[in-house]
């Protein structure tokens, strides 16, 4: 064994103090989706979705990577791993993984709405205003409901080469995120950690699946044990 791609979603992040989106209390819940979350809502009222995401961009200076993203780290000291994740915080870099793919964008980062290919690193609030150098406003580098995902194709790619999945705090529900799983033929192994683990089509036709009912922070620690050989 040698490829190990991991999938995660906001409940990897929760314990950090990111809230996720589909639980009680989660973003979903407090916002519209379609109003921060979709082309049209930002053409109906940018300042609403450039201040929904810089709340998100404030509160990564609050957080810290939790022990489940530093299990994932260890790891690397075996295995080649590639880490493809649907949130949009940092804390997998904080935490030291050294190849992420980010599927639904980056917070810290902007672009121009002119030029997508016009990319800047940002760690403040974006404001109405703010342009590339084009002259065009900036946008949250977020894939918006609605939108092309650019990163899935390289994320299938690495999912049908990896021995072991591990798919970490997210409700498979989101598409295609929710359906790399089903790309992974050569997998020996698929491990699924989430305190409410949702079992979509891909996952049920999964022979051995290995579920973890419980919060990333143990069931992380568990299942990198079993591949390190700790356990
Ligand atoms: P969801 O909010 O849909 O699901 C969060 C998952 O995390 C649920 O299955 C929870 O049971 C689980 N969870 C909660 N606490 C946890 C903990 N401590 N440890 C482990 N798991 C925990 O979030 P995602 O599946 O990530 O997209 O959502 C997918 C996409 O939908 C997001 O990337 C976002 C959203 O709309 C965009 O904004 C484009």
């Amino acid at each position: 064994m040698n490829k190990i791609v991991v999938l995660t979603g906001a409940g990897v992040s929760a314990e950090s103090g990111i809230s996720t989106f589909r639980d009680a209390g989660g973003l979903w819940e407090g916002h519209d989706v379609m109003e921060v979350a979709s082309p049209e809502g930002w053409r109906r009222n940018p300042a609403l979705v450039l201040n929904f995401y810089n709340q998100r961009r404030r509160q990564l200076k609050e957080v810290e990577p939790n022990a489940a993203h530093f299990a994932l780290v260890e790891l690397e000291k075996r295995y080649e791993v590639s880490i493809i994740t649907q949130n949009v915080d940092d804390l997998h870099e904080r935490a030291g993984s050294s190849r992420v793919i980010h599927l639904h964008g980056e917070l810290r980062k902007v672009r121009s709405t002119r030029n997508p290919g016009l990319i800047y690193e940002w760690t403040e609030d974006i404001n109405v205003g703010d342009t590339c150098e084009l002259g065009s406003q900036l946008r949250p580098h977020i894939v918006w409901f609605g939108e092309a995902v650019p990163m899935i194709e390289l994320a299938a790619e690495e999912a049908s080469i990896a021995d072991a999945v591990i798919i970490i705090g997210t409700s498979m529900q989101v598409y295609p995120a929710a359906g790399l799983v089903g790309f992974a033929d050569q997998a020996e192994r698929i491990f699924y950690v989430d305190p409410k683990p949702a079992i979509n089509y891909e996952l049920s036709r999964i022979p051995g699946l290995s579920v973890f009912a419980e919060r990333a922070t143990s069931g992380v620690r568990k299942v990198v044990d079993e591949l390190m050989g700790l356990a």
